[in-house]
C-alpha cells in the first residue's frame, strides 16, 4: 500500500463556486482520490478556504460583517457545496486557522534565518479616494505583455504571467472605478527567489516528463525570464502578524499563507483524529508519500514556483509536489461564468437541478485538460440522454426487468459460457486495464471515453447474444447470459464509483450490496469478478437509474441560468 497525499488548490472563501471551480481542480482530485482509495492506497485527500487577502474584507465591508463573520459564513457555504458534490476530503479546512498560523510563522521564520529574506521600501498604490492601499488583485489595467485590458496586478490571466501592480499600464481602483491613484512608499519584505533559482531549476527538471504540457512549460518559462524577489507582505489588516520586529502593522500576503494552508489544514485535520495523527508523516521527512496536486492553469507559477521555492529555503526536508495536474477553464456557452450578469450556473443550483453525478459525470468528461472546454445545457442534456441514460440505465434495467419477468427475482442458474462470452471478456479487460492506465495517468477525459465503452460492450453484448429470443428455446442458456449481464451490472458499479459514486451505490443496491462490498481496483480481473453474483442471490428491478432530460427543460434551463445561445 502506498501513501498519496492528495490536495485541491483552495478555492477563495470570497467567491461562489461555479461549474468552472469545480472543474477545475476540486472534481478531478476527488476522483482522483476515490480511485485510489479503490486501489487499495492510503490516501489523505485535503481542501479548504483561501480566507485572507483584500477580497475578504471588500466582501465583509459589502455585507457589513466583521471579515471573520464573513469567512465562517462563506467557508460554511462552499463546505455545503462540496458536499452535496460528494466532495470525499478527508479535511475540509481554511487557511486562517490557528494551525496555519503556527506553521507560516515556523516557515517565515526559518527562511528570514536562512537569509532568503530582504527589506524593501516599494511603491504601492494609495486609492485617495478609496482612502487605502491598493492590493495588487485590487489594481485593474492593461497588462504590458499582452494588452488584455482586465488584467489583475497580481496576475494576467490572459497570459499567466505574473505581475506587479505597478506594471500595469492605465491602472484604476477595482473597488471604486477609481483612477485617483497615487504611488506611496512602503516598507516591505522579500522572498529572494534568485538565491533559489538554480536548486529551483534542478528540482523542475527531475519532473519532466511526469508533469503535464501546461504545468511544465509554464514553469520552464518562468525560469527562462529568470526570478524575482517576490514580496511575501501587504498592508492590510486581515491576515496573519508578520512575526518580524517592524513589520508589525503588516500581515503576510494571502499567496504566502495560502499554499502552507496544505499543511495547515492537515495539522488541522490530525489534530481532530482521535488518536491524534502526526501530520507530519504526510508533509515532513515523509518518504513513502506521493504528492499530487490538483489546480487551475492560473495556479501554476505559484505551485511550481513560489512554493516550492519557499520549502526549499527553510533547508527543511517538507514533502515536494511529484505531480502537477493543472487544469484549463470551463466556460459557460463559450462566455464567463458571471455571478453579476446573471451567467452561468453555480455549483449550488445545480445540484438542485439535477443528481451530483448527472454533474460529475459531464464534466469529467469534457474535463478542461488540454485546452478549454465550454458547457452548454444542449451538450449537457444530449451527454446525459446518451450515455447514461441510453446506454448505462439502459442496460441495467433491461436485464433486470428481463429477468425478473421471464426467469424470476433471483440471479439465474445453469447454462454454459461459448466463444461469445470469451470474447466479452477478452475486449473488456483490455478496455479496463486502458481505463484504469488513464486514471492513474489522470487522463481523464480518455478514461471517461473508455468507461463509456465499457457500458457499450455490455449493450453489444446483450443485443448479440439476444436472450429475449434465445430462452424461448434454450432457457438455460438465457439463465447464463443474464447472470454474465448482472455480473456486468456489478462491474460497472465497480468502475464506476470513482466518477459516479451515488449511481454505483444504486447499482449495488439493487443487489443487496454496499460500496464496501465492491472489490478493489487493482489487478482488476474480468473472468473473476464474473462469477462474483452467484446463481440464488435475490435482486430488484428499482427504478431507473437516470431520467431523460426533455427539450422543453433544456429551454428552461437556458432561460433560468442565461444562455447565450438561445
Ligand atoms: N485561492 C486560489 C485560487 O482560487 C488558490 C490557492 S491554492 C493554494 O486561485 F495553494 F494557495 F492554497
Ligand atoms: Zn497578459
Amino acid at each position: 500500500m502506498s501513501k498519496v497525499l492528495i490536495t485541491s488548490a483552495l478555492p477563495y472563501v470570497n467567491g461562489v463556486p461555479h461549474l468552472g471551480h469545480i472543474v477545475g481542480c476540486l472534481l478531478p482530485s476527488d476522483v482522483y482520490a476515490r480511485f485510489n482509495r479503490m486501489l487499495g492506497n492510503e490516501v489523505l485527500y485535503i481542501c479548504g478556504t483561501d480566507e485572507h487577502g483584500t477580497p475578504s474584507e471588500v466582501g465583509a465591508a459589502k455585507e457589513g460583517l466583521e471579515v471573520s463573520a464573513y469567512c465562517d459564513k462563506y467557508h460554511a457555504l462552499h463546505r455545503e457545496t462540496y458536499r452535496a458534490f460528494n466532495l470525499s476530503f478527508d479535511y475540509f479546512g481554511r487557511t486562517s486557522s490557528p494551525q496555519n498560523e503556527e506553521l507560516v510563522n515556523h516557515i517565515f521564520s526559518k527562511i528570514d534565518e536562512n537569509g532568503y529574506i530582504e527589506e524593501k521600501s516599494i511603491k504601492q498604490i494609495f486609492s485617495i479616494d478609496d482612502d487605502r492601499f491598493l492590493p495588487d488583485r485590487y489594481v485593474t489595467g492593461t497588462c504590458p505583455h499582452c494588452g488584455y485590458d482586465k488584467a489583475r496586478g497580481d496576475q494576467c490571466e490572459n497570459c499567466t504571467k505574473v505581475l506587479e501592480p505597478t506594471d500595469l499600464i492605465n491602472p484604476r481602483s477595482t473597488i471604486s472605478g477609481s483612477t485617483n491613484l497615487e504611488v506611496r512608499e512602503t516598507k516591505h519584505l522579500f522572498l529572494k527567489l534568485p538565491m533559489v533559482e538554480q536548486r529551483l531549476a534542478e528540482w523542475i527538471k527531475t519532473k519532466e516528463p511526469f508533469w503535464p504540457d501546461v504545468a511544465y512549460s509554464i514553469a520552464q518559462k518562468w525560469l527562462k525570464e529568470g526570478l524575482q524577489p517576490r514580496c511575501i507582505t501587504r498592508d492590510l489588516k486581515w491576515g496573519f502578524k508578520v512575526n518580524k520586529p517592524g513589520f508589525e502593522d503588516k500581515v503576510f500576503y494571502v499567496w504566502f499563507d495560502a499554499p502552507i494552508g496544505y499543511m495547515g489544514i492537515t495539522k488541522q485535520w490530525a489534530d481532530e483524529q482521535p488518536e491524534n495523527r502526526n501530520w507530519k508523516d504526510w508533509w515532513l521527512g515523509a518518504k513513502d508519500v506521493r504528492y499530487v496536486e490538483f489546480m487551475g492553469k492560473d495556479n501554476v507559477p505559484f505551485h511550481s514556483i513560489s512554493f516550492p521555492a519557499t520549502l526549499l529555503a527553510t533547508g527543511e526536508d517538507w514533502t515536494f509536489v511529484d505531480y502537477l495536474k493543472g487544469m484549463s477553464y470551463l466556460t459557460f456557452e463559450g462566455g464567463k461564468f458571471s455571478k453579476s450578469e446573471k451567467r452561468g450556473i453555480f455549483a449550488g443550483d445545480a445540484v438542485q437541478e439535477f443528481p451530483a453525478d448527472y454533474w460529475r459525470y459531464w464534466l469529467m468528461s469534457n474535463a478542461p485538460e488540454s485546452s478549454d472546454s465550454s458547457f452548454s445545457f444542449d451538450l449537457f442534456a444530449s451527454v446525459i440522454n446518451k450515455d447514461l441514460n441510453g446506454v448505462l440505465g439502459n442496460f441495467v434495467s433491461r436485464v433486470l426487468k428481463m429477468t425478473s419477468s421471464k426467469i424470476g427475482d433471483t440471479v439465474p442458474a445453469g447454462g454454459e459460457l461459448t466463444a461469445l462470452e470469451n470474447d466479452l471478456f477478452a475486449n473488456l479487460q483490455t478496455r479496463i486495464n486502458d481505463y484504469l492506465k488513464y486514471m492513474n495517468e489522470m487522463e481523464f477525459r480518455k478514461a471517461l471515453n473508455e468507461l463509456r465503452a465499457i457500458w457499450v460492450e455490455g449493450n453489444n453484448y446483450i443485443t448479440v447474444a439476444e436472450p429475449w429470443t434465445v430462452i424461448k428455446t434454450d432457457p438455460l442458456r438465457a439463465a447464463a447470459i443474464l447472470r454474465i449481464c448482472m455480473n456486468l451490472i456489478r462491474i460497472f458499479a465497480a468502475l464506476s464509483a470513482p466518477v459516479m459514486p451515488e449511481t454505483s451505490e444504486a447499482m449495488l443496491q439493487r443487489f443487496g450490496l454496499k460500496t464496501s462490498d465492491l472489490p478493489g481496483l487493482k489487478d482488476f480481473d474480468v473472468a473473476r469478478e464474473m462469477t462474483a453474483l452467484q446463481p440464488g442471490q435475490p435482486f430488484t428491478v428499482g427504478d431507473p437509474l437516470f431520467e431523460r432530460i426533455t427539450p422543453e427543460r433544456i429551454e428552461e434551463l437556458k432561460q433560468k441560468y442565461g444562455s447565450t445561445t438561445c
